[in-house]
């Protein structure tokens, strides 16, 4: 049985008691918690960076999962290592170096990560599949939370998984955008096994929502 991580993504946190909501997704179970940043260039949206993320990591233990929706992400990799990331993922579609820029988050002694867009295909990556330690296939457009399960991932999860298993390896398969309880079998049959999910836990009883995802993840 291959490991499985629930990745909340705090972007659907309420941002007044941030601490709070942190905590609640710990005692729930999860082991990751997932930062999305965002730079009103690569998507349109801005959200949150550095001094944020400073302030989490004084507060958690959690496996801090960093995904930058910047432009040109190697000009930020030591900022958001000195700030605290564990697992620092790069966006194929914006970065001109990719090959380098990961090899420099590993020599930073973080775990790198490629992520693409629902429309770039999987075959993008045949190039660094051996240089990264998680692909990140995002299941929505990037760019706001609450937004709808695009089904054609489901298909490009397996073509993954399929590529992986090939070459022999066991790298993790991260899913983000619009993973609900509803869905969540589907993916992880489908082979991805690190697992965001922004407002399917940050709403109602925050603790109860983890404990539900990690059931159905552990059965
Ligand atoms: C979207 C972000 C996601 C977002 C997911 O661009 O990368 O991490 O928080 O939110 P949900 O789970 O609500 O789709
Ligand atoms: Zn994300």
């Amino acid at each position: 049985m291959r490991k499985t991580y629930l990745s909340p993504s705090i972007l659907s946190a309420d941002f007044a008691h941030l601490g709070e909501d942190i905590r609640c997704v710990k005692e729930g179970g999860a082991t990751y918690l997932h930062y999305d940043v965002m730079d009103g260039r690569f998507v349109p949206s801005i959200s949150f960076g550095m001094p944020v993320l400073r302030s989490v990591r004084k507060i958690t233990d959690l496996v801090l999962d960093v995904h930058l929706m910047i432009e040109e992400p190697e000009r930020y990799i030591d900022e958001f290592a000195d700030c605290g990331a564990d697992i620092i993922t790069i966006h194929q579609e914006a970065c001109r170096d990719l090959k380098g820029t990961l090899a420099g988050i590993r020599e930073r002694g973080l775990k790198a990560g490629v992520v693409i867009k629902p429309g770039t295909p999987n075959q993008v990556l045949a190039d660094v599949l051996d240089q990264v330690d998680m692909i990140l296939l995002m299941t929505v457009e990037p760019g706001f939370g609450g937004q709808a399960y695009i089904p054609s991932s489901t298909e490009k999860i397996r073509e993954l998984r399929s590529m992986l298993d090939a070459r022999g390896l066991q790298t993790d398969i991260e899913v983000d955008g619009g993973i609900k309880k509803e869905n969540l079998q589907t993916v992880l049959d489908a082979g991805a096994n690190v697992i965001v999910a922004g407002s399917a836990v940050f709403a109602g009883d925050i603790r109860q929502n983890v404990r539900d995802f990690l059931t159905i993840m552990q059965r």
